[in-house]
């Protein structure tokens, strides 16, 4: 491997390739999180969409697939407004379980793909868990970093799923240069392009999430992994409709139906419930499990346009790798 494609990721994680596989709701279970560990990758667990006994089932599993580290990502959602002190959040009930959970079941990262893990960084050390936290902004990055955290991902406005305002070119070296903690880059990241681009911002690795829905072993329907491999740059759209939060999705008859409904959007979580009763079931498993992807929530980022096939998770690793590589032999020969 060239040598600048092991970072310091690899080390910190004990992983043998800089690419972090993004934790996703309803999305990374089990066989995709363990088929990305054995790639040499990390794999990431999405907590959001499972019962407790769901993501202790999932974990186990993760575990005889593989002996290989891996990841549980938890929306720390809280019960009020962030907290001005890093250290003091009030987590959920259902989120102090989740982490419980983690901790009990000595997985070795735990990811916040929401709000601030800052309080629960000093346990999760104590068991030699490392703690890593995606944010969307300078202020956000600054927040977690000094609440400890070991890695910072730096998702960009092109990503799927919740995502911020800041496009990932500005995002990334911005971040890079307010935090002494590492930084992750995420959000139109599917290729080896995008992992030499992320290093050069200064990043020691990739968060990616869309090219992974696109995998043998991602749990969604055929229907919603097609459609990434089918469309291009701009049939995505940052919407509010499935959850009251900004989340990047493929645009479909739902997200168009409420573009001129804007007003009615109830806040997270209460969208979530009210979109739900609209549709006459759980708009995520809509699409992801039953394939009607006209009606549902298929998050999926703006690099859909870079994803051409539905392959197998160690053929795109492969794949970033191998590319990646290139690029830099092409550069250091110019
Ligand atoms: C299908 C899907 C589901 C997602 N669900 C979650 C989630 O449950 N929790 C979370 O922290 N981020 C979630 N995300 C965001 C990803 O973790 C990641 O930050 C994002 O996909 C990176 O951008 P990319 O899609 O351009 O690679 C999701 C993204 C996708 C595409």
């Amino acid at each position: 491997m060239h040598p600048v494609l092991k970072t310091q990721l690899c080390e910190l994680l004990g992983i043998e390739k800089p690419i972090l596989q993004a934790g996703m709701g309803f999305v990374a279970r089990a066989d995709l999180v363990a088929a990305a560990s054995n790639a040499g990758a990390l794999g990431v667990i999405g907590a959001a969409s499972l019962t407790l006994d769901q993501l202790r089932e999932e974990i186990r599993k993760v575990k005889d697939m593989t002996d290989k580290p891996f990841g549980v990502d938890i929306l720390f959602a809280t019960y009020g407004k962030p907290s001005s002190d890093p250290r003091i959040e009030e987590f959920t009930d259902d989120v102090r379980e989740q982490i419980d959970s983690v901790f009990k079941e000595r997985v070795p990262v735990l990811a916040s793909g929401l709000g601030n893990p800052a309080p629960v960084v000093p346990q999760a050390h104590e068991l030699g868990i490392k703690v890593i936290a995606v944010v969307g902004n300078t202020k956000n990055a600054k927040r977690v970093a000094a609440g400890g955290v070991d890695i910072v991902v730096a998702q960009g406005y092109d990503g799927g799923g919740h995502t911020g305002r800041v496009g990932t070119f500005t995002l990334v070296p911005a971040v890079c240069d307010v935090i002494n903690q590492p930084v992750v880059a995420a959000g139109g990241i599917a290729d080896g392009r995008g992992l030499v681009a992320a290093l050069a911002f200064g990043a020691i690795g990739v968060w990616i999430g869309t090219r992974f829905v696109a995998s043998k072993e991602a749990f969604a329907h055929m229907n919603y992994k097609n459609k990434i491999v089918e469309i291009d740059d701009e049939a995505t759209v940052r919407s509010r409709c499935f959850t009251g939060k900004p989340c990047r999705v493929i645009k479909n008859a739902t997200t168009a139906a409420w573009e001129s409904r804007e007003a009615e959007i109830e806040p997270f979580p209460l969208q979530l419930m009210k979109i739900s009763e609209e549709l006459g079931d759980n708009a995520f498993e809509l699409a992801r499990l039953h394939g009607k992807i006209d009606l549902g929530s298929c998050a999926a980022g703006q690099s859909s346009a870079l994803i051409h096939d539905v392959k197998s998770v160690a053929d795109i690793v492969d794949d970033i790798m191998n590319e990646a590589e290139e690029i830099l032999r092409k550069l250091s020969v110019a």
